[in-house]
């Protein structure tokens, strides 16, 4: 009885957490990354959380640094390898095939892979209105600080949205 007592309450445990696991307002950059990761890789842009995106996609984003969106970012094989052991082993574990699913149209479609174009950022960005990804004060998709104050710290909560629009809708909804 107390056996089933403990298999149901940690059942019930697991259930409970799930949603909280789950929960994607927090994507810090994990403790273990590489010196050379912010420096190299939030130069351009602010350093993306490796939970943004899969292993595979995350290996043909590092393994053709050459061809980065229209640039070339420089960095010795070393430290290359370095940054992509440490990408893959944070990598989100999402299932791929859902991950995938809907990245048809472009400009989704795009090789090396955008965590912008992922099923699973536009499902969270539905709400955000077109004209709004264009607008001066953001210019990119890829822009998360424009949008969201914490993003550098890896924080993406509602209220600390940071475009005075975003603030009036958080406030009505
Ligand atoms: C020389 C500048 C530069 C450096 C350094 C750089 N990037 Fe980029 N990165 C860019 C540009 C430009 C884009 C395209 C931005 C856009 O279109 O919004 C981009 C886009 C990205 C995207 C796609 C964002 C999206 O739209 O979904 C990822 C992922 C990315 N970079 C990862 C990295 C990683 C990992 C590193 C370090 C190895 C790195 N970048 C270093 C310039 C750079
Ligand atoms: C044009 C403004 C804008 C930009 C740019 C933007 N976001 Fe968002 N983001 C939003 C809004 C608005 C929401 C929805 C907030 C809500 O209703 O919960 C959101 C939601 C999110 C959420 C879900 C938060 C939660 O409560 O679960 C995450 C995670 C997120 N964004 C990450 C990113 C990342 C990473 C980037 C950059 C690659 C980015 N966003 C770029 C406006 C933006």
């Amino acid at each position: 009885m107390s056996i089933l007592r403990v298999t149901r309450s940690a059942l019930l445990a697991a259930v409970l957490t799930t949603p909280l696991a789950a929960s994607a307002d927090k994507m810090p950059i994990p403790a273990d990354a590489p010196a050379a990761f912010r420096a190299e890789c939030g130069d351009c842009h602010m350093a993306f959380s490796p939970a943004l995106l899969t292993a595979p996609d995350w290996r043909r984003v590092v393994g053709q640094l050459d061809q980065h969106y229209g640039d070339n970012v420089r960095i010795d094989e070393k430290t290359r390898g370095e940054i992509e052991a440490f990408l893959i082993r944070h990598a989100s574990t999402r299932n791929e095939r859902t991950w995938r699913r809907d990245r048809a149209a472009p400009p989704h479609r795009s090789d090396p892979p955008r965590l912008t174009g992922t099923p699973w950022f536009r499902r969270e960005h539905r709400e955000v209105p077109a004209s709004l990804w264009r607008d001066t004060r953001v210019v990119s998709a890829s822009n998360c600080p424009a949008c969201h104050g914490r993003a550098e710290e890896g924080s993406f909560r509602k209220r600390e949205l940071a475009l005075p629009e975003l603030q009036r809708r958080k406030e009505h909804h």
